[in-house]
Order: C-alpha cells, then sequence, then structure tokens
C-alpha cells in the first residue's frame, strides 16, 4: 500500500497505526531520504534545491516499490514525473488522504522542517490546487479524512479487505 496526498493530510500517522494493525512493515520515504542523504530536507532544499530533493526521492521510492510494506510518501512525490510514473504503475494499492486545503494548511503553516509550507499561503494553496489532479489520477481511492483518524483508517482497512 502507498499513502498520498499533501502535507498534513496524516499520511505518517496512519502509516504507522496501520503497520500495527495489519502487522506490516512501514516505510517513510522523507525519513529516508534524510538517511540516505545524510542531511535534514531543509538542508537538501537548501544547498540541492527541490529538485535534488525530488532525485533522492524518486531513488527512494524505486528501492522500496517491491517491498510489502506500507509506503508513506511526501506531498510532492507526485510532481517528479519519474516517481509518479512508478505510483501510476504500481499493483499496490494506492491511498489518497485528502482533506480541506484550510484544514491542511492549520497543521503545515510555520513548520520549518518543511520548506515548502513556509511560503506565503496563496503560494501553499497554488500547490495544493495543482497537485489535487495529479494525487487523483494515481490512486486507486481517495479518503476524506476530515471525519477524524478512526474513520479514516477503517475506511482503508475496509478497502484493503
Ligand atoms: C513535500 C512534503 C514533505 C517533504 C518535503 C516536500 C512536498 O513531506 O517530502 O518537505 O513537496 O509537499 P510531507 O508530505 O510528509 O510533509
Amino acid at each position: 500500500m502507498i499513502l498520498i496526498g499533501f502535507m498534513g493530510s496524516g499520511k505518517t500517522t496512519v502509516a504507522r497505526i496501520l503497520g500495527e494493525r495489519l502487522d506490516k512493515k512501514i516505510i517513510e520515504m522523507d525519513e529516508e531520504i534524510v538517511e540516505s542523504a545524510g542531511k535534514s530536507i531543509p538542508e537538501i532544499f537548501s544547498e540541492e534545491g527541490e529538485s535534488g530533493f525530488r532525485k533522492y526521492e524518486f531513488e527512494v521510492l524505486k528501492d522500496f516499490s517491491h517491498s510489502d510494506a506500507i509506503i508513506s510518501t511526501g506531498g510532492g512525490v507526485v510532481t517528479f514525473e519519474d516517481s509518479f510514473e512508478i505510483i501510476k504503475s504500481t499493483e499496490k494499492k494506492v491511498i489518497f488522504l485528502n482533506a480541506d486545503f484550510d484544514l491542511l494548511y492549520s497543521r503545515i503553516s510555520g513548520d520549518i522542517k518543511r520548506p515548502l509550507a513556509s511560503q506565503p499561503t496563496d503560494e501553499v494553496k497554488d500547490l495544493y490546487n495543482k497537485r489535487i489532479a495529479m494525487y487523483k489520477d494515481c490512486s486507486d481511492i481517495e479518503i476524506d479524512t476530515s471525519s477524524g483518524l478512526e474513520e479514516t483508517i477503517l475506511k482503508i482497512i475496509d478497502f484493503m479487505e
């Protein structure tokens, strides 16, 4: 299973809980990227730019795309064509976690660990609007997470059965 969705959609938390309930390993892509690059996400963005970050992200996705783990992606993974293609063509179930922009933004605004969330609100909103079609295009199901974590988990487990 691959979890996709904008920053703040709960991918990491949902992956952790699903991992416990379904007894599966989880891969947190951002953590893997930090490990393979040997530096933090803000450092990668400032030293190598977003394009440098996307290349690390693609390598990590490629390495884990055949594993049985639950993969929690970063919100921008769909914007890099090669990564998008992996997600679009995988046999794994791809779950798109979504919510209204305002709810997502309230969870991420001012987070210094997320370089793209610290731009002006309008620019973050533009990113969200541009990405929505990509998330929809490569996912098997879209889950509205605004009804809460437990409801989200149950909807995913139900879908996977
Ligand atoms: C990004 C989302 C982040 C992280 C990086 C870029 C994005 O992951 O990969 O800061 O482009 O939306 P989360 O979605 O886990 O915050």
